[in-house]
C-alpha cells in the first residue's frame, strides 16, 4: 500500500516536469520573433567598425555640394566684397521688406539691443553686457554688410543668429537698423513729397500694413531663403 502511493506521487511529479518544459520551450518560441526589432541599419553618429575612421556617418563626397547649399553669391552669403565688408543690399529693399525686418529684430534683438537701438534691452538691463547702441558714430557709418556680419558670424559677448534667422531676414534687418539710424538724424526735407501728405494722412503706423512692394517677386524669391 505504502509503495503504491509512492509510485502514484512519482507520476504525478513526472507530469509537473513535461508541463515546466512545453512551458519553457513556448516561452522560447515566443521570444524567438524577430520581425524588424534588429535590424541592420547605422544609428546616426554611432560607432561603426565597417569603415576605417570607426564612424558611421560619412562625409560628403569631395567637391559636391547639397541641393540649394551653393551659396556662390558672396555679397549674398557673407555681407562681403572680395573679402571687404559691402555697403550695399543684394536684393532691392521694399517697404514689405523694411516691416519684415522690424518685425525680426522686435523678436531677436531688441531684447538686447531695446527696439530703439540704443543698447538698452532688458537682458542689458538685467545684467547682461550692454551692447553699443547703434547711433554711436562708428556704428553709424558701418557698412551694411557689417550688420549682416555680426548677425551671420556672432559679435564679442553677442552669439551669432545664423541658426535663427535666415539669409534674407538678417538682410532685413540690417535694412530696418539702418532705417532706425536714419530715424534719429532725418528732417521733414529728406521725405519724398509725395510721402508727405501721406504720412500725414496716416494713422500712426502699425507696421504690417506696408506690403505695396513693387518688387515681389524678388521678395518672394528670398522668402524661401
Ligand atoms: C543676448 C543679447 C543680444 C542679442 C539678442 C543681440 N545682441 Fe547684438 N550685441 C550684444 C552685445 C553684448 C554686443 C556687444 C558685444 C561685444 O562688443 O563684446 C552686441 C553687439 C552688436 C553689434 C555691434 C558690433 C560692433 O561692431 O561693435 C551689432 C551691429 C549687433 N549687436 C547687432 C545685433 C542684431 C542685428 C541682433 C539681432 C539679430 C542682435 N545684435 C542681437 C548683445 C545682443
Amino acid at each position: 500500500m505504502a509503495y503504491k502511493l509512492m509510485e502514484r506521487k512519482t507520476v504525478s511529479a513526472g507530469r509537473v516536469v513535461t508541463t515546466v518544459i512545453v512551458a519553457a520551450a513556448l516561452l522560447l518560441l515566443v521570444s524567438c520573433r524577430e520581425d524588424m526589432h534588429n535590424q541592420p541599419k547605422f544609428i546616426p553618429l554611432r560607432e561603426n567598425t565597417f569603415y576605417a575612421d570607426g564612424r558611421s556617418a560619412r562625409a560628403p563626397v569631395e567637391g559636391t555640394i547639397a541641393r540649394g547649399q551653393l551659396e556662390d553669391d558672396p555679397l549674398l552669403y557673407t555681407g562681403k566684397v572680395n573679402g571687404q565688408e559691402a555697403d550695399q543690399f543684394p536684393f532691392a529693399i521694399t517697404e514689405k521688406d523694411l516691416a519684415r525686418g522690424r518685425e525680426r529684430f522686435n523678436i531677436y534683438c531688441a531684447p538686447c539691443h531695446s527696439q530703439l537701438g540704443d543698447g538698452n534691452g532688458m537682458i542689458a538691463q538685467r545684467g547682461f553686457k550692454n551692447p553699443p547702441s547703434y547711433y554711436e558714430p562708428r556704428l553709424m557709418k558701418s557698412p551694411v554688410g557689417h550688420f549682416f556680419n555680426v548677425m551671420t558670424n556672432g559679435w564679442g559677448a553677442m552669439g551669432d543668429y545664423s541658426a535663427q534667422v535666415p539669409v534674407a531676414d538678417r538682410w532685413r534687418i540690417a535694412a530696418y537698423i539702418r532705417a532706425l539710424q536714419l530715424s534719429r538724424s532725418a528732417k521733414s526735407g529728406d521725405v519724398p513729397g509725395r510721402q508727405v501728405a501721406r504720412l500725414a494722412s496716416e494713422q500712426p503706423a502699425s507696421g504690417n500694413n506696408a506690403n505695396e512692394g513693387t518688387s515681389e517677386r524678388k521678395t518672394e524669391s528670398m522668402e524661401a531663403k
